[in-house]
């Protein structure tokens, strides 16, 4: 028997085009979901145009005062919004804050995330910068389950590529991001097959 697609929402703060990957997963019947509602932390972030050109609902939460974290009343906004449209699995897509208590506690378990690294190496902001002043040989992207720490969760997947001698943080960022293309909307169809 065909299972109901998985009812994805997602959080992202950028340009959204690991949002826009798996809409195209999703829509070329590679991955049994459905996105519910995609919200951003940042008005002006090119997701939510993104999501407005897709058809899909879209939200910009309130102006936050920390820089590195929701306040506990917008971050319980956020999950009341997500729960209402019936999301069940969370997709942290370029989403740049800390998840707390209110997301943790209403999604347990059931927030992913992709970094751009192979975690545990080089968590935190601009990993491939990171990777670039380190001389790896080679870095990637990792999915993994959301915890309380920063990039700290359980591994789901992993797709690593090379570093190149003459590589800048656009070129190696540019081939990180095809990457995580494959990877992500990959890693959502083995859980949503898992259900
Ligand atoms: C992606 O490379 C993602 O891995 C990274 O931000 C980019 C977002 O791009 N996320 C993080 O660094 C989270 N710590 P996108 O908005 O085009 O998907």
């Amino acid at each position: 028997m065909n299972k109901a697609p998985l009812r994805i929402g997602v959080l992202g703060s950028g340009k959204g085009s690991n949002f826009e990957a798996i809409v195209r997963a999703i829509r070329s019947g590679n991955l049994n979901a459905a996105i519910t509602l995609v919200l951003s932390d940042n008005p002006n972030a090119r997701i939510l145009e993104a999501a407005r050109s897709l058809g899909i609902p879209s939200n910009a939460l309130p102006a936050s005062s920390f820089r590195t974290k929701l306040e506990p009343e917008i971050e319980t906004l956020a999950a009341n919004q997500l729960a209402d449209s019936g999301a069940e699995l969370i997709v942290l897509a370029g989403y740049m804050r800390l998840i707390k208590a209110p997301l943790l506690n209403r999604f347990p378990n059931r927030i992913v995330n992709i970094h751009p690294s192979l975690l545990p190496a080089f968590p935190g902001l601009d990993a491939w910068k990171q990777a670039l002043e380190a001389n790896a040989p080679t870095t990637g992207c990792t999915v993994h389950w959301v915890d309380s720490g920063m990039d700290t969760g359980q591994i789901i997947a992993q797709a690593s590529v090379p570093v190149l001698q003459n590589d800048t943080p656009e070129t190696l960022h540019a081939r990180i991001q095809k990457a995580e293309y494959q990877l992500y909307p990959e890693a959502l169809s083995k859980i949503a097959a898992a259900r």
